[in-house]
C-alpha cells in the first residue's frame, strides 16, 4: 500500500480474514499511521484487501476510509472510482433497513451487492456482476467474503486494475508498482471484465458473459529500483535529477543524429494521415496540458498544421466539432486520467484518429488509442510531474520534426540541425543542475512569499504555466503563469515590492520584448528572478536574481528552461516543510471526474 500511496493518501485500511472472521482495520492519514496502530497485533491472514484513499465522496476520516463492510458485515470491498447513481441505490437500501456508517458511494456498492445476492439467491460472483450492471460510473473493485475465505472478486470500468501472477499467489493493484517486487507476470484487466481468484485459480470473464477469457500475461518492464528513492530525500528531486537519462530514454531507438535517423514506431503508420489532416487537437490535463501547449508551438512552427489544445475536462463536455480526418493527440503520464480517457472516447466516437503519448505501459489510455508513443521516462512517483513533462515534450518534438520532414515544411539542413541539437539536450539539462545551490539560495529568500507570477513568451509561455503549477501544487503558494505581454492588460496591477516575478528570458525571437516586460515590472518595484541564456550580459544588470541555462534552439528551450523552475518549487516547498511527494488534496493519477 505504501507503494500505491502516491495515488492517494487521505486514509488507508485493510480487511483480513482471520480465523473465520472478517476484520477491517482503517484510519485517516498515511499508511504508516495505520501501520503503527497495528504493529502490536498479530495478523495471521494469508488473504486480504487494502486501500489508500483519495477522497471523492465523504471527507477523509476513519469511517470513510476503505475497506467497507456490507450491512451484514460478511462482505467487504475496496473501490477506486465514483458510483454516480449511489444516492438512489442508498435510498432504496435504507428503505430495506440497511444502515450505513459512512458517507461513501463505496459502502453503498457493497451493501447493494449484498442485497442483490439476498434478493436473487445468486452466488457472490453472480451478485457482483448483476450489481455492476446497475451502477453508473467508474470502478476498480475487489470484494472479499467471510463465506468464501479463499476467494477474491475483482472488476473494473474506467479505473485501472492489474493482476500480478505469482507462484500460487496473486496480487491485485491499481498499477504495477506494488507488484513488481513479487512477480513480473501481470494481466491488465480491461473495462467490463470480472476476475475471480479462488483456491489458487484465476478466471476472467466479461461482465455480460460467462465465457472465460484466457488471461493474457505480460512481462513488466519496470525494475524495482526505479520505484525506490535511491538515497534522495524525495521522489520528486530524484526524478528532477533523472531527467538527463529520461530525456535520453525518450529518444532512444528513435533518434540517431549522425545519420539523420528519426523513427517513431507508433507514428509511422499514421504519418501520412497526419500529413494530410488539416487539424490536430491535443487533449490533456495539468502538466500534460502544458506539454500540449508546447506541442502547439512545435507543430505550427515546424509542420505548419493547425493545432488546438484543449483541457480534456472541458473538451469532453462541450460537444466539440470533430471531423473524421482530425487527429487527436492525448497526453497523459499515468494513462489513467478519467477526463482524458473520456475525451478520447468522445473523439473516437466521432471518427477521429487518436494518438496517445503516455508514460505507463499498458495503461488504459495507451490501450484506448489507435496508436501512440510511450515516453519511457520510467515510473514517476512524485505527485508533481517533472521528468514525465520533459519526456512528453521530447516525444512531441520528435513527432513534430518527423511530420515536418514528411510534409517538407522544413529543409533537410534544418531537419539535421534539430536532430543534432536534440541529442545535446540531456547534457544541457545536466549543466543546469550546476545552479542547484544558487537556486536553493533564491528559494530560501522566497520561502514565505505569498504569491508568485511566472511570465514567458512563445515556447516559454507554457513553461511559465508549468512553473506556476509546480510551485502551487507542492508549496501551496498561489502562483500564476501568464504570457508576458498580457501583463499590461490588467495583471500588472498586481506588481509591487512584495510580488516575486519569474521571467523566462532566454535568448529567442522575443528576447527584446521580454527585456521590455522586465523593465515594466522593475519600474513598479517587482522583484524579478530571470531564467536567462548563459552569457547574457544585459538582463543580469536589470533584475534581482539570475539563473543561467545553456543556449539551445528556440523550439527546444522548454526542455532546459523548465528545470530551474522545478528546482525552485522543490526547494521552496521543502523549506516550507511541505510533503513534497504527496502534497495535500492531490493524487498522482486522477482517475475520477
Ligand atoms: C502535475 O504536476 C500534476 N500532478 C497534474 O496536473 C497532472 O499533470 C494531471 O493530473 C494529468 O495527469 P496525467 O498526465 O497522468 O494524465
Amino acid at each position: 500500500m505504501k507503494r500505491l500511496e502516491y495515488r492517494g493518501y487521505d486514509s488507508s485500511g485493510i480487511a483480513l480474514l482471520e480465523n473465520g472472521k472478517l476484520n477491517i482495520y482503517k484510519k485517516k492519514g498515511k499508511v504508516t499511521d495505520l501501520e503503527s496502530e497495528l504493529k502490536e497485533k498479530k495478523l495471521p491472514a494469508t488473504i486480504g484487501i487494502g486501500h489508500t484513499r483519495w477522497a471523492t465522496h465523504g471527507e477523509p476520516n476513519d469511517v470513510n476510509a476503505h475497506p467497507h463492510y456490507s450491512n451484514n458485515r460478511r462482505l467487504s470491498i475496496i473501490h477506486n472510482g465514483i458510483i454516480e447513481n449511489y444516492a438512489a441505490i442508498k435510498q432504496n437500501l435504507i428503505g430495506k433497513g440497511h444502515q450505513f456508517l459512512s458517507d461513501t458511494d463505496t459502502e453503498v456498492l457493497i451493501h447493494f451487492i449484498e442485497d442483490v445476492q439476498k434478493e436473487t439467491g445468486a452466488s457472490l460472483e453472480a451478485a457482483v456482476r448483476l450489481a455492476l450492471k446497475e451502477v453508473v460510473g467508474a470502478y476498480a473493485i475487489v470484494v472479499m467474503s467471510v463465506d468464501h475465505p479463499g476467494q477474491l472478486i475483482a472488476a473494473r470500468k474506467g479505473s485501472p486494475l492489474v493482476i500480478g501472477v505469482g507462484e500460487n499467489e496473486y496480487f491485485l493493484a491499481s498499477d504495477a508498482t506494488p507488484i513488481v517486487e513479487y512477480t513480473k507476470d501481470v494481466v491488465y484487466l480491461d473495462d467490463y471484465e470480472v476476475a475471480v481468484i479462488s483456491e489458487g485459480k484465476l478466471s476472467i470473464q466479461h461482465l455480460e458473459s460467462t465465457t472465460e477469457t484466457i488471461p493474457y500475461i505480460q512481462k513488466l518492464e519496470m525494475e524495482l529500483e526505479t520505484i525506490e528513492k535511491g538515497g534522495y530525500d524525495h521522489f520528486m528531486i530524484k526524478e528532477i535529477f533523472e531527467q538527463p537519462r529520461s530525456i535520453a530514454d525518450s529518444m532512444r531507438g528513435r533518434l540517431r543524429a549522425d545519420d539523420a535517423h528519426l523513427q517513431l514506431g507508433g507514428l509511422n503508420d499514421y504519418l501520412d494521415k497526419l500529413a494530410q489532416s488539416d487539424r490536430v487537437v491535443i487533449v490533456g490535463c495539468g502538466t500534460s496540458w502544458h506539454a500540449g501547449l508546447v506541442a502547439e508551438y512545435l507543430f505550427e512552427e515546424l509542420a505548419r498544421i493547425n493545432v488546438e489544445v484543449e483541457y480534456a475536462s472541458e473538451f469532453r463536455y462541450r460537444n466539440p466539432v470533430i471531423k473524421e480526418n482530425d487527429i487527436v493527440i492525448a497526453i497523459s503520464q499515468s494513462g489513467e486520467t478519467a477526463d482524458t480517457l473520456a475525451a478520447i472516447e468522445l473523439a473516437k466516437s466521432k471518427g477521429a484518429t487518436i494518438f496517445g503519448v503516455c508514460n505507463v505501459v499498458g495503461s488504459s489510455i495507451a490501450r484506448a488509442t489507435h496508436a501512440g508513443a510511450y515516453t519511457h521516462a520510467g515510473p514517476e512517483i512524485g505527485v508533481a510531474s517533472t521528468k514525465a513533462f520533459t519526456a512528453q515534450v521530447t516525444v512531441l518534438t520528435l513527432m513534430a520534426i518527423a511530420l515536418a520532414k514528411r510534409k517538407g515544411t522544413i529543409s533537410e539542413e534544418t531537419y539535421r540541425q534539430l536532430l543534432i541539437e536534440l541529442e545535446t539536450i540531456p547534457a544541457k539539462v545536466e549543466k543546469v543542475f550546476e545552479n542547484a545551490a544558487k537556486i536553493k539560495e533564491i528559494a530560501f529568500i522566497f520561502t514565505y512569499a505569498r504569491n508568485f507570477i511566472y511570465l514567458g513568451r512563445g515556447f516559454n509561455f507554457p513553461v511559465a504555466l508549468e512553473g506556476a503549477l509546480k510551485l502551487k501544487e507542492i508549496s501551496y503558494i498561489h502562483a500564476e503563469g501568464y504570457p508576458a505581454a498580457e501583463m499590461k492588460h490588467g495583471p500588472i496591477a498586481l506588481i509591487d515590492e512584495d510580488m516575486p516575478v519569474v521571467f523566462l528570458a532566454t535568448k529567442d525571437s522575443s528576447y527584446e520584448k521580454i527585456v521590455s516586460n522586465i523593465q515594466e515590472v522593475k519600474a513598479r518595484k517587482g522583484r524579478v528572478i530571470a531564467i536567462v541564456t548563459e552569457g547574457d550580459t544585459l538582463i543580469p544588470g536589470m533584475v534581482d536574481f539570475v539563473i543561467e541555462v545553456p543556449d539551445t534552439h528556440e523550439i527546444l528551450t522548454p526542455l532546459v528552461s523548465v528545470i530551474p523552475l522545478q528546482l525552485l518549487s522543490y526547494y521552496i516547498a521543502v523549506m516550507r516543510g511541505r510533503n513534497v511527494d504527496q502534497p495535500r488534496n492531490l493524487a498522482k493519477s486522477v482517475t475520477v471526474e
